[in-house]
């Protein structure tokens, strides 16, 4: 899926910040963030509830003023040339009012009609996103009647009506069952076919995984890493050991007894489980063994395996923090 890096023509950033400071109040949202993104390329922007995020897609899409720091979209500075910004981009949500009792078509054609496309230029342009976004036969029936994955494939085909350059995707499926995430998932892949770049907001590793060639990963208003997924997971993530004490009484015992680096071992309690992260696995895992042996402690299991995309993320936001906790 990252076969796209590659610059097409008439590349450059898209989308650039650089040092972006947003305060509200004595809160600061965005402490220093960085961004390029390529045209025609899908950037994830990958970070916990509270992270930025929305500040900087609302910093982005001229909807609010940032304190400090450059910020272009589309080649133009969002401060002094925000018109020429909102001409070029599109908002996930920003016609969020559909009317349930008009028909998928009928919506499009309305916003169409908003946005001076003229009656025939609005139903053309209704029909071909419709059938981009798979929605033909559903396009016909009352908005109310549609699932949330419709609805939402719904709501991007209507932040494309104006054919924008620059797509900004707040957390597009949060709220969407595993079945409507796939339909979301299979609609922003093809937005990229058609040229769009797209600025994908989520909390989802995996999301950012199967959708983004490039992720920022944000925590407290700033950038703390940034790659390709693959980049990323073998940066965050090392092969890790799990062993589970017979004895819960002997679970402190066994962490010291281990051979793991104490800033690394996770250990959780309920299920007498304790975790580290692993450079050679077979030597590891006989150095367990034996040292568990040694002590006389006795293990329900020990297993080695690839650590989760959770656990790259959690180490990526924060490294102190306990996997357990
Ligand atoms: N209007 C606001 N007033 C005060 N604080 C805000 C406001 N909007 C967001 N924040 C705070 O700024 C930080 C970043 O918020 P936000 O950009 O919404 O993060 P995210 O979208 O990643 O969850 C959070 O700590 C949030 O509580
Ligand atoms: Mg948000």
């Amino acid at each position: 899926m990252n076969e796209r890096n590659q610059m097409p023509t008439g590349g450059g950033d898209a989308i650039l910040m650089e040092g972006v400071g947003k305060r509200y109040g004595d809160k600061r949202a965005l402490d220093g963030l960085d961004l390029a993104v390529r045209r025609g390329t899908v950037h994830g922007l990958l970070g916990p509830n509270g992270a930025g995020k929305t500040t900087t897609v609302r910093v982005l899409a001229t909807l609010l003023r940032h304190d400090e720091g450059l910020v272009r979209v589309a080649g133009h500075d969002v401060r002094k040339e925000a018109a020429e910004v909102r001409r070029r981009i599109g908002l996930l949500g920003q016609h969020a009012a559909l009317d349930e009792e008009l028909s998928g078509r009928q919506n499009l054609e309305m916003f169409g009609r908003l946005f001076h496309l003229g009656a025939r230029g609005a139903g053309l342009r209704a029909d071909a996103l419709l059938e981009r976004f798979g929605l033909t036969d559903t396009g016909r029936k009352p908005v109310r009647q549609y699932s949330g994955g419709m609805r939402r494939r719904l709501d991007l085909a209507a932040s494309l009506i104006t054919e924008p350059e620059v797509l900004f995707l707040d957390e597009p499926t949060t709220g969407l069952d595993p079945r409507g995430r796939g339909e979301v998932w299979a609609a922003v892949r093809s937005l990229v076919d058609g040229g769009t770049t797209v600025l994908l907001t989520t909390q989802y590793l995996e999301e950012a995984d199967r959708l983004a060639d490039r992720i920022s990963v944000v925590d407290g208003g700033r950038v703390v890493a940034e790659g390709t997924p693959g980049e990323l997971k073998s940066r965050a993530g090392r092969d890790r050991v799990d062993v589970v004490v017979r004895d819960a009484d002997r679970l402190d015992e066994a962490v010291r007894v281990l051979p793991f680096g104490a800033g690394e071992t996770d250990v959780d309690r309920d299920r007498r489980l304790i975790s580290a992260p692993v450079r050679d696995r077979m030597a590891s895992l006989a150095e367990v063994v034996r040292a568990l042996e040694a002590a006389g402690i006795e293990a329900e299991d020990v297993a080695l395996r690839r650590p989760t995309l959770d656990e790259a993320f959690l180490r990526l936001t924060d490294g102190k923090r306990e996997v357990a906790a």
